[in-house]
């Protein structure tokens, strides 16, 4: 099934190195690494038969390449989001251009404060939103983005967070029913209608796998879910994303698809 056809994601600048880290992961992020393992994550975007706009890295965001937070694209409308994070919040002005190739100035809408919505903290499932209320993603960003996506005929419920950054750190649709839960989501009762795949402990990074068009993109270094995904039927790309890792970033947070 194609779904998405593009995909937007911006650069690492060298600055990335002072990314938010909530310390889950050791280590600095090494540029030179990153960039290269941008390329890989490019490439194995393009082998799932999207187009992807590269933007220019921004040195003044040094979490400016988890795109996936300053907006949310549906195939109806594109949300600005107001990110939680303060050194994040000036990406919502920086997506913009990029999100105006694509949609109509009168289907982008946005959060505004005293809400606060990150991109990570929604997942779509047909659709329906679930979202996160999490440190970065308020009450009130909620009630707005709720008012949104009814308004383009979308349905939204929001899940509570405990213990993970966004709620895609911990629980991803791969569509076709099947959901990858890890840690506090593995019991949430609005997932247990899904054929949920628990992730081991050891191996919770890698709830945080893409699918884009009937192919899920995996975080090099995890056996058990690579294979229960294949298991699944999945047909499978590896990416190492080792230097995101170190930020709290994962394969989704690096792009916007739609
Ligand atoms: N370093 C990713 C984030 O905290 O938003």
């Amino acid at each position: 099934m194609k779904k998405f056809n593009h995909v937007i994601v911006r650069r690492p600048c060298s600055a990335i190195k002072d990314g938010i880290s909530g310390g889950t992961y050791e280590g600095i992020p090494n540029y030179e690494l990153a960039l290269k393992q941008h390329n890989d994550y490019i490439a194995a975007l393009v082998q799932c038969g999207v187009d992807v706009t590269v933007l220019p890295a921004d040195e003044r965001y040094p979490d400016s390449c988890f795109v996936e937070d300053p907006a949310l694209l549906t195939r109806e409308c594109a949300i600005i989001t107001n990110p939680g994070a303060e050194s994040r919040n000036g990406e919502k002005e920086e997506i913009v251009e990029a999100v105006s190739r694509f949609y109509p100035e009168d289907k982008i809408e946005r959060i505004v404060a005293p809400g606060t919505l990150e991109g990570g903290d929604v997942m779509m499932v047909g659709d329906h939103f679930y979202v996160g209320r999490s440190a970065r993603t308020n009450e009130e960003g909620i009630r707005q983005l709720t008012e949104i996506l009814e308004k383009y005929g979308f349905t939204c419920s929001e899940v509570k967070l405990e213990e993970v950054l966004h709620l895609k750190t911990g629980v991803n649709y791969l569509e076709n029913n099947n959901m990858l839960v890890s840690g506090e989501f593995v019991t949430k009762p609005e997932f247990q209608k899904y054929n949920l795949v628990e992730i081991p402990e050891e191996e919770a990074y890698a709830a945080n796998c893409i699918w884009v068009n009937d192919t899920v993109i995996v975080p090099e270094g995890y056996p058990a879910v690579l294979k229960a995904v294949q298991d699944l039927g999945y047909k499978t790309l590896i990416v190492d994303t080792s230097e995101y890792r170190k930020i709290d970033g994962g394969l989704s947070c690096l792009s916007l698809r739609f």
